[in-house]
């Protein structure tokens, strides 16, 4: 499996840093730098015509300050990535309102339902120092 020792070392340097929100100023890299460089599209064909739709939001929305690929990959579950979407909601220009952000959040619910959890749902997510973005890979890929 090609992406086998990319994804040991992204878990080995994100658990060696905890969860995102344990980071701390001083160490090498945030828990994010690993997530930014997984998948940056989510291949949302056979995704339902309103999730295609809330994807489009997502996807011109949440990558005006970092790459798309950060809450591609981050391994959060759909509370924990609405926390974040109103987190970042409320940044200086984020240019979200809230019936944006509620069709992204929806988006985000059911991409964890069908693809996320597969790889962040199994061990607890950020907690155990996971990312999401084998779960972006081809089943025929996977090793599951
Ligand atoms: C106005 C700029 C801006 C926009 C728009 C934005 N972000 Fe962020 N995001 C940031 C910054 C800056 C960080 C770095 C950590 C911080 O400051 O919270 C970040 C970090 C993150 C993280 C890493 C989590 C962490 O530990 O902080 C996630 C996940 C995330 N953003 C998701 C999103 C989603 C989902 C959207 C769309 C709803 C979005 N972002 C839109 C600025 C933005």
């Amino acid at each position: 499996m090609k992406a086998g020792k990319g994804l040991a070392a992204v878990m080995i340097i994100s658990g060696s840093l905890g969860a995102g929100r344990l980071w701390a100023a001083g160490e090498k890299a945030p828990p994010w730098a690993a997530w930014d460089k997984g998948p940056s599209t989510i291949n949302v064909s056979a995704y339902p015509p309103e999730q295609q739709g809330n994807y489009k939001l997502f996807a011109s929305r949440c990558a005006r300050c970092h790459t798309l690929a950060r809450p591609i990959n981050a391994p959060f579950t759909p509370s924990e990535m609405a926390a974040y979407v109103k987190k970042m909601q409320k940044k200086p220009g984020a240019g979200i309102n809230g019936k944006v952000a509620q069709r992204i959040i929806d988006f985000l619910t059911y991409d964890y339902s069908v693809r996320k959890k597969k790889v962040a749902g199994k061990a607890g997510g950020a907690r155990k120092g996971q990312t999401a973005q084998a779960a972006d890979r081809p089943s025929a890929e996977r090793a599951d």
